[in-house]
């Protein structure tokens, strides 16, 4: 009985899906070719190509972003074929813990398309979308983006016959900057360096991001922690006791070090935020307990080293006064370097961790 009913169950399946396009049950990622039966008409010389104008797009944290991709054929098609688009990622901190160094070392899938149907997965499910302005217009649009959401992505199409891939580059816009525990210098092992930028509202830094970061000039003679596991730091004016004055300018890498036993300081990313980051007016200085409260009394929150970095950098934050962050440091930002406030360059300024009952402004957060 049962060998009766499943070639009828086939048929079945076969006619609720137009044209073939549909997903078959306990699909698995793969692609089915179901059309080689007209093969023939395949090798007229016609070749598929897929293209991206950007190998490298950079776009805002929380914001939306197309990863362009466009398929054609040379010389053109006379018989439409049926394709395949299947878009897949490769994440910029492929590490983030030992054990999962495999799982993350290869591609993930992001979204496969097949006609007019499309499954999207893991974290992008509900946040991804082929943009389709014209014939052959696979572009990726994501939405919301996340902070981890960066890395490589690549856009496959394939008809059955050939298969042509690119891939695109999604960075978000941000700002690196080194960071060191209350506690004192060279204070973090590996996870304690995700978790103080993680406070901070920031990732670690990625190698491209402190490349960068050390490209537009920034100069630190302390060694941090990198996603990659490595440890550096970036030197502009060689100097001795950071590297000598014979080497020249550059990233400056200890390479790999040991995850739990070794310790260092470390260089988180911030993208921009969303929301306010302002210097609070009031009457007095106020120390630490006070700065706080006096946040929270505006109904806003103490700012966070991330939010006061991306502030400066993407938002032009500029403000000769110190104030108060919510991890007991004393900061401002300053865009316009100008006398009695620092150095000569923009940058944040820091008085590091002053003892709590001193007394200053506060920078808070919306
Ligand atoms: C990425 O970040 C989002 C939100 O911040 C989170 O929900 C998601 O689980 C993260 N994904 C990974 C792979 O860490
Ligand atoms: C917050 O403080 C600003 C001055 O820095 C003031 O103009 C505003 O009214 C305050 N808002 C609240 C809700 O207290
Ligand atoms: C800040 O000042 C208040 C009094 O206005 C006091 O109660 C508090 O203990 C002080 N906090 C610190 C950290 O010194």
């Amino acid at each position: 009985m049962l060998s009766q009913l499943r070639p009828l169950l086939a048929v079945c399946l076969y006619l609720q899906l137009p044209g073939g396009q549909g997903w078959f049950p306990g699909y698995s990622n793969g692609f089915h070719y179901q059309d080689i039966t007209n093969g023939n008409v395949y090798f007229n010389g016609v070749s598929l190509h897929v293209e991206s104008p950007e190998h490298s797009v950079s776009a805002t944290r929380g914001g939306s972003v197309i990863l362009p991709c466009h398929y054609h054929y040379e010389p053109e098609l006379s018989t439409p074929r049926k394709t395949r688009v299947k878009w897949s990622w490769l994440p910029a901190n492929p590490i983030s813990a030992p054990a999962s160094l495999e799982a993350f070392a290869k591609e993930t899938d992001v979204m496969v398309a097949m006609g007019n149907r499309h499954r999207s997965y893991g974290s992008f499910r509900g946040r991804v979308r082929l943009r389709r302005s014209a014939p052959g217009d696979m572009s990726l649009v994501i939405n919301e983006l996340h902070l981890n959401d960066t890395g490589r992505y690549r856009c496959e199409v394939i008809d059955g016959l050939e298969d042509e891939s690119v891939t695109v580059e999604l960075e978000l816009r941000g700002v690196v900057f080194p960071y060191y525990s209350q506690k004192g210098r060279y204070h973090y092992n590996f996870l304690g360096a995700q978790q103080a930028c993680k406070d901070q509202e920031a990732t670690l830094a990625t190698f491209e991001q402190l490349y960068a970061a050390w490209e537009e000039g920034l100069d630190w003679c302390n060694a941090g922690w990198l996603a990659d596991g490595t440890v550096q730091y970036p030197i502009t004016v060689p100097r001795d006791g950071c590297g000598g004055v014979d080497l020249a300018p550059g990233l400056r890498s200890y390479g790999q070090r040991h995850r739990f036993l070794q310790r260092y300081d470390v260089f988180c990313f911030a993208a921009s935020v969303k929301g306010d980051v302002y210097f609070l007016k009031q009457p007095t200085r106020l120390n630490f307990t006070e700065a706080v409260e006096a946040c929270a009394s505006n109904g806003s929150q103490i700012a966070k080293v991330g939010q006061l970095y991306s502030a400066w950098r993407l938002m032009g934050l500029d403000r000769c006064d110190a104030g108060w962050l919510a991890d007991g440091s004393v900061r401002y930002p300053i865009t316009k370097a100008r006398p009695n406030c620092g150095p000569l360059e923009p940058g944040v300024r820091s008085f590091g961790f002053p003892p709590l009952h001193q007394k200053f402004g506060v920078y808070c957060y919306r």
